[in-house]
């Protein structure tokens, strides 16, 4: 059933002026440019207006209405990131920290920044780098690659192999499962029941066998006075696996059409060496992959520009609203390595920002690092050009880049 089908009413606290139809996951016709659109969106739409597609909900197309929900947990909670809200595991049930509030969001949230942080974080780099390496060389005398399937989704699940020191024999099947999920035709819930009961044994196993990897670290840290429950560290494990993955697949995805349509963009970064990290941010401002992950649902009233938020009502506030804001970024589509950069909303906002951001740049940095030198030149295929698919994350369906060999 269409997603317009199931939708309910214009609730009686929406004011019929603040009503705009609008599909998350068509954000334009097939073939457009999603970026364009959201951006013509920004200009189209109220700054903060009620659609009543995927189940009915609130979303906020001004950056400072969207950071005052992502910034406030009291009112707004992470019970729902995603629509419509029955795709959001029962209250209590979702992952930590990402599906909790306050109390118990900071406790748990607090364990994984002190694990990412780790000295183990810094210790993988060099894994991650000499991986990028590989597959670069492998690739580079065939002239020729999908980026996506044989770059951007092989760095990020070798790098949460090592992160968790998860062992050989788990490997295969884990990649399997990955490359399944990412799918666009295959059965998801299937392949995430699977995928939970793979890291399960795993998880299990290091709860009595600990070692000196993060999980076994995490295994031994409380919460609240108690031990860690085995159902909650096999949550933060998948969501360790999960939430670094489609996030910085499509990021890889995006800086490397960018790059591969733009020589003078490559030049500047091959020439700015110290400024790599600048660019890695412009380019993460101007393709915010997390488009629809950040959903909200209000607990207490809210008022929010001219809209009256209620108890119940769910609310999308997105970074890429944020990003595209021309006060802070004038003609934002563009990208622009000398522009000043605010902080931009690529890794969300408040509580709940991103707890990975380091590492994923690490791996971003690694692959302009190790790519550019060794294969300057690229460019994207004229026979098979990407197309955007919509979904929680934006992404490309494939990207075929071409390159001049020796
Ligand atoms: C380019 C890559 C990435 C992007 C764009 C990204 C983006 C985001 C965003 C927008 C949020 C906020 C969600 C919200 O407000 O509801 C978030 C949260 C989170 N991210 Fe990332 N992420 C990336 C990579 C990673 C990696 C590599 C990891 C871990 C290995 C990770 C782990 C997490 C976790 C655990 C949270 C939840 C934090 C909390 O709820 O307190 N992310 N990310």
């Amino acid at each position: 059933m269409p997603a317009y089908a199931m939708a309910p009413a214009r609730p009686p606290h929406v004011p019929a002026e603040l009503v705009f139809d609008y599909d998350v996951f068509e954000p334009g016709p097939p073939g457009s440019d999603f970026y364009v659109e959201l951006y013509a969106l920004k200009h189209r739409a109220p700054p903060v207006f009620w659609t009543p597609y995927n189940g009915g909900h609130w979303y906020t197309t001004d950056s400072d209405l969207t950071e005052q929900v992502l910034g406030d947990n009291i009112r707004f909670s992470n019970q729902v990131l995603q629509l419509p809200r029955e795709n959001n595991p029962p209250p209590g049930k979702g992952y930590a920290p990402m599906f909790l509030d306050p109390p118990d969001h900071a406790a748990y949230r607090h364990l994984l920044l002190v694990a990412l942080s780790r000295k183990a974080v810094t210790d993988l780099i060099p894994k991650i780098r000499a991986l990028a390496v590989d597959l670069i060389e492998d690739m580079k005398p065939r002239g020729r690659c999908d980026f996506i399937t044989e770059f951007a989704y092989q760095l990020p699940v070798i790098t949460f192999f090592g992160l968790t020191n998860l062992p050989e024999r788990y490997h295969d099947r884990m990649k399997e499962l990955v490359r399944g999920i990412v799918d666009a035709h295959s059965d998801k819930a299937q392949l995430f029941r699977d995928l939970s009961d793979h890291l399960a044994s795993f998880v299990d196993d290091r709860i009595a066998n600990p070692g000196d990897d993060l999980i076994s670290h995490l295994s031994r840290q409380e919460v609240n006075g108690a031990p860690i429950t085995p159902e909650k560290l096999r949550g933060m494990t998948e969501l360790l696996l999960l939430a670094g993955q489609d996030t910085v697949a499509n990021t890889f995805g995006f800086i490397a059409a960018f790059l591969a349509a733009n020589p003078e963009h490559r030049r500047w970064i091959s020439n700015h060496p110290e400024r790599a990290s600048h660019a890695i941010d412009e380019l993460m401002r101007r393709f915010p992959v997390v488009a629809n992950g950040t959903a909200r649902l209000c607990v207490a009233e809210a008022e929010l520009g001219d809209a009256r938020i209620l108890p119940g009502d769910p609310i999308l506030a997105t970074p890429t609203m944020m990003n595209f804001d021309d006060r802070l970024y004038p003609d934002p589509l563009k990208v622009d390595f000398e522009r000043h950069l605010a902080n931009t909303g690529s890794f969300g906002r408040g509580p709940h920002r991103c707890v990975g951001a380091g590492l994923a740049r690490a791996e971003l940095s690694i692959f302009l690092e190790e790519w550019l030198p060794r294969i300057p030149e690229f460019r994207i295929a004229e026979d098979s050009p990407p197309r955007f698919v919509p979904g929680v994350t934006i992404s490309y369906d494939r990207l075929m880049l071409e390159w001049p060999t020796a």
